[in-house]
């Protein structure tokens, strides 16, 4: 069993990504410069925003983070994105979800400008990816597609287990998963709450991407020997051994599933750290102008 280190790879690729920036800075070229908007006090969107922040930091972008109180208007904020999207200055910028009710996150993710969109969840990113066209891949499927990559494991002709379909991570895996190239030509299906026989589907599988948020949801028995699994699952529970008072548990019961794995990731320390990596990535291909000139 080989576990996938999230946290090599993820340094890996931030390496390369300071590298390019400082190449930029010495070719007298601006730095990358990611907004992030965020509404509310959200616990964990505040902590993911902050690493967001700090990670851009560390690269060598610029960033600006820009707070809202959850009374904000939809209007406000969509009047917001539009000066983002005129601020020559700005690359790309990102609005983190989830919103308070009174605001239509699909109405605010299409305000943005979609060759600002580094997130990758406007429509025509979307639909660029499902057809193969140069576009910004949203952060965890593409960090996903890096592990995959970087570990060399093969996909070609396997067959992958996508459980969940949200659109920020199931329907965009699974697009990409059947995509004819590397990683990726393998056969997919896609399983959800309503599947009915689950677990005679997982057991069929050679790659499974667990992406329902249910705490250790596949366990030992749904699984065949061999298996690459990829656990996508974040969810806070709380704990008294953390100063936090949470940790964070996947959708993968690991310790019983683990043994008969050829690899896994683990929770936390796996996809959860490429996703910012991921955003990263994008905001220096915006800076670039390399998929929308
Ligand atoms: N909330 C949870 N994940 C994400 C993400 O990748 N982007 C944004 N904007 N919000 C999120």
């Amino acid at each position: 069993m080989i576990l996938i280190d999230g946290k090599v790879i993820a340094e890996q690729v931030k390496a390369e990504i300071a590298g390019e920036v400082k190449e930029m800075i010495a070719a007298g070229k601006k730095r990358p410069h990611l907004a992030v908007i965020i509404v509310g006090h959200d616990g964990g969107s505040e902590t993911y925003v902050a690493s967001k922040v700090k990670s851009c930091e560390q690269l060598g972008f610029k960033s600006t983070k820009i707070e809202y109180e959850d009374t904000i208007s939809e209007a406000e904020l969509l009047s917001k994105i539009e000066e983002l999207n005129k601020d020559a200055d700005v690359d790309g910028f990102i609005v983190q979800l989830p919103l308070p009710k009174h605001i239509s996150e699909q109405k605010v993710i299409e305000a943005i400008d979609y060759r600002k969109d580094v997130d990758g969840f406007h429509p025509i990113n979307i639909g660029r990816m499902s057809i193969g066209m140069p576009c910004y891949v949203s952060a965890t499927p593409s960090g996903i597609i890096e592990l995959l990559k970087r570990y060399e494991i093969p996909t070609s002709g396997k067959h992958c287990v996508v459980i969940g379909r949200s659109n920020i991570v199931g329907k965009p895996i699974a697009s990409l998963m059947m995509q004819k190239s590397v990683p990726g030509d393998a056969t997919v299906t896609v399983c959800h709450s309503r599947t009915r026989n689950l677990k005679e589907i997982t057991l069929q599988a050679d790659i499974i991407i667990a992406a329902l948020g249910k705490p250790e949801f596949l366990t030992a028995d749904m699984v065949k020997d061999g298996v690459v699994i990829i656990d996508v699952g974040t969810t806070r529970v709380p704990s008294t051994e953390t100063k936090s008072g949470f940790r964070l548990k996947g959708d993968v019961k690991f310790d019983e599933v683990a043994p008969k794995c050829s690899y896994i990731t683990p929770v936390p320390g796996g996809v959860g750290l490429m996703t910012i990596v991921s955003l990263l990535k994008n905001t220096l291909l915006a800076a670039k102008g390399e998929i929308y000139g």
